[in-house]
């Protein structure tokens, strides 16, 4: 984080509080996600779910999209490899997300702020600790350099209007 977008309080704490958009496939990792809801794990509230029934659903203009909404970091979560509902989506999803990482540095965003997430429909801890996780690391991070004053406040779980 550099001192510009270094956010601390009197006592010195950090005060910012990232926006993370956490895509799901229905048939895994949304359940997961229930399930870390109902099992009462606790999740920083940094975050909003938008499931998709497949992780390859994810258009990377959906991604890119939430980047310049002022997103400061995206989670994609789908079926472990094996286990898509559609077979090979999720390997499509895998090559799909290395490709955007790689080109995100041209964008000026740092690629880690792009995360890939295998969660099953049982995974509900894995859920949980991989999304604070997550947001621990882009709270490291600091804020996206996209986030501008035009759009601080932008619905980042609003439906992309394409979609
Ligand atoms: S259905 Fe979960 S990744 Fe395809």
């Amino acid at each position: 984080m550099n001192d510009e977008h270094r956010m601390m309080n009197d006592e010195g704490k950090n005060e910012f509080e990232p926006k993370i958009l956490v895509f799901c496939c229905n048939w895994c990792s949304y359940a997961g996600a229930d399930l870390a809801g109902i099992s009462r794990f606790q999740i920083q509230p940094n975050f909003r779910v938008i499931r998709t029934m497949c992780s390859a659903r994810v258009d990377p203009e959906w991604i890119m999209e939430a980047f310049r909404l002022g997103a400061d970091g995206v989670m994609v979560a789908g079926c472990h490899p094996g286990d898509c509902h559609y077979i090979g989506g999720n390997y499509r999803t895998r090559r799909r997300v290395a490709m955007l990482r790689s080109l995100l540095r041209q964008f000026g965003l740092d690629p880690q702020r792009l995360q890939l997430a295998w969660v099953s429909a049982g995974e509900a801890e894995k859920f949980a600790t991989t999304v604070n996780e997550f947001i621990d690391r882009v709270t490291a991070m600091g804020p996206s350099p996209y986030r501008t004053a035009a759009a601080p406040d932008a619905d980042l779980a609003k439906e992309p209007a394409h979609a």
